[in-house]
């Protein structure tokens, strides 16, 4: 079983380009494994406790959970937008999740790395964690460049400090476990320094999972949130799943959260006995005029500002294509709507539309199914299996790199109709049969096409599915047998309108 996640995302506004990145991310990914025909376990949710939640309700004179229940809906919503695919979704305030926070600190205690002790020390409300005076950068967090507050309370701890060694050495024995490796080399030198015990709850707070063993304290958010990964695959009460689902293939992570994914859920997980997560996969941020996208920093744009110009597919192909999963990456409209035109409108688009009106015109839609493996129609065939191939960079989310392998197809068919000419063929009633292989090899390649741009644009897929007059779905595979360039069905084809309506740029 695939088992992927995103990070569970606080509901304290509603979800912007940056957020959505990630989920896109592990959506086409999930797509991906589905259409290899893994069995595929998809799982987001919102991280709906702690101050920052209780603050934002309180300035709306709400209590957080009616809070939390209005603006979760704005993350269905966007998820509905994007043709995300998840198979469940988390609410760190369901039953299922907070009876397992509470049985997993359980477990943390009963191991021994639980103990009370005084805290006092700067706290990022908008991280929701503590900072020492030294990590602070001109006395404010390094990340939201907001002012911190002192916070001092007595609170459980949990002996981080003891996992040091472990978690070195689990990062040499499994490379892939951190990635990319720029990252796994900032792990590895931030644990060589030391790490020091955390708290693990707060008694100043009500907004939260009451600790099992002392009901005057909620868990820390951090804590109760990383937990929900186990909590969606069935911890408490469902070992069969539990057992099919978890250790989870991979949680994907903004930078701004490794260190809680790669060092403090590890160290969770250590402490209770279960296995860890095979790997931890991190990118940057987006940015826009060179800052974080942030909802602190006012400067977001939402999915619904871009999906009625670019559609579903144009949003998902762009962040997909254009942007490299690791570093961070700039966000503009000019280069959207460059990307756009070009690749979608243009190569993928155009050659759709000239496919499918060559066979109407010349043969009704109805095109003999017979196939031709010359020397003209080579680069066809590799284009295919170079799609094929390139695709799986979707497994180490390189979906710039599976995405230029998908176009090589593309091109491929627009190089062959130009090469062979169909319009020219028509004309010499001797050329009907080659006219025949032609058409039926162009077709081939769109059938392909909607196979491999499944992941990443679904909806597209499906639509030029339908119009190609195919049974079932381009996402059913498995792709070793769907994708395989062979020879169009004898169906009837129609031609529709544009999948990728051009974008004028000079308004
Ligand atoms: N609730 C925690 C995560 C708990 S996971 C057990 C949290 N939530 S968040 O809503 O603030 O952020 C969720 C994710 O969105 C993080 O991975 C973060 O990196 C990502 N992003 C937020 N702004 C972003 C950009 N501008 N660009 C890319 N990703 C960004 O942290």
């Amino acid at each position: 079983m695939i088992y992927i996640t995103t990070p569970i995302y606080y509901p304290n506004d509603r979800p912007h380009l940056g957020t959505a990145y990630t989920t896109l991310v592990a959506d086409a990914v999930a797509r991906y494994w589905r259409l290899k025909g893994e069995e595929v376990w998809f799982l987001t949710g919102t991280d709906e406790h702690g101050l920052k939640i209780a603050r934002a309700a309180e300035e709306r004179g709400m209590t957080p959970q009616a809070w939390v229940d209005h603006i979760v809906e704005r993350f269905h919503e966007a998820w509905d937008l994007l043709d995300i695919s998840h198979d469940d979704f988390i609410r760190t305030t369901e039953d299922r999740h907070t009876a397992t926070v509470q049985a997993l600190l359980t477990a943390m205690r009963d191991a021994g790395d639980v103990y009370e002790a005084r805290y006092e020390g700067p706290y990022c409300v908008s991280c929701e964690a503590y900072y020492t005076e030294d990590q602070l950068v001109d006395g404010v967090c390094p990340i939201h460049e907001r002012p911190t507050e002192i916070h001092a309370e007595d609170n459980y701890f949990f002996r981080l400090s003891a996992y040091a060694d472990r978690l070195l050495a689990h990062i040499e024995a499994n490379p892939e476990f951190v990635t990319p490796e720029t990252r796994r080399n900032e792990v590895v030198s931030f644990v060589e320094q030391g790490l020091e015990d955390i708290s693990i709850s707060r008694a100043s707070l009500t907004w939260g999972v009451p600790l099992p063993w002392d009901g005057s304290h909620v868990a820390y958010v951090w804590m109760d949130a990383l937990i929900n990964y186990v909590s969606a695959a069935g911890y408490l009460d469902e070992p069969d799943r539990f057992a099919a689902t978890w250790p989870a293939w991979a949680h994907l992570v903004g930078k701004d959260i490794l260190r809680f994914h790669a060092i403090i859920w590890p160290a969770m997980l250590m402490s209770a006995g279960l296995p860890l997560p095979r790997q931890i996969a991190s990118h940057g941020f987006l940015l826009v005029g060179g800052e974080k996208m942030s909802k602190s920093r006012a400067n977001q744009i939402l999915p619904g500002d871009l999906v009625p110009t670019f559609g579903p597919d144009g949003y998902r192909y762009h962040f997909l294509r254009d942007v490299s999963f690791g570093p961070d990456g700039n966000f503009s409209w000019e280069g959207m709507a460059a990307r756009y035109n070009a690749d979608l409108a243009n190569d993928f688009g155009n050659l759709v539309n000239r496919t499918l009106n060559l066979a109407e015109r010349y043969r009704d839609g109805a095109v003999p199914a017979v196939a031709a493996d010359g020397p003209d129609e080579a680069p066809l065939r590799e284009g295919a299996a170079a799609a094929v191939e390139a695709l799986a960079g979707f497994e180490e989310f390189k979906t710039k790199q599976a995405l230029e392998g998908v176009w090589r197809l593309f091109r491929a068919a627009n190089a062959y109709l130009e090469a062979t000419e169909p319009w020219k063929l028509a004309k010499d009633p001797a050329q009907a049969g080659r006219l025949d292989e032609v058409l039926n090899a162009s077709l081939e390649a769109l059938r392909v096409g909607a196979i491999v741009t499944w992941p990443a644009m679904p909806r597209a897929a499906e639509t030029l599915w339908a119009r190609l007059g195919l049974d079932g779905g381009p996402g059913d595979g498995p792709l070793a047998e769907t994708a395989r360039f062979g020879t169009f069905p004898a169906v009837t084809v129609t031609k529709g309108d544009p999948l990728f309506p051009r974008i004028e740029t000079d308004e």
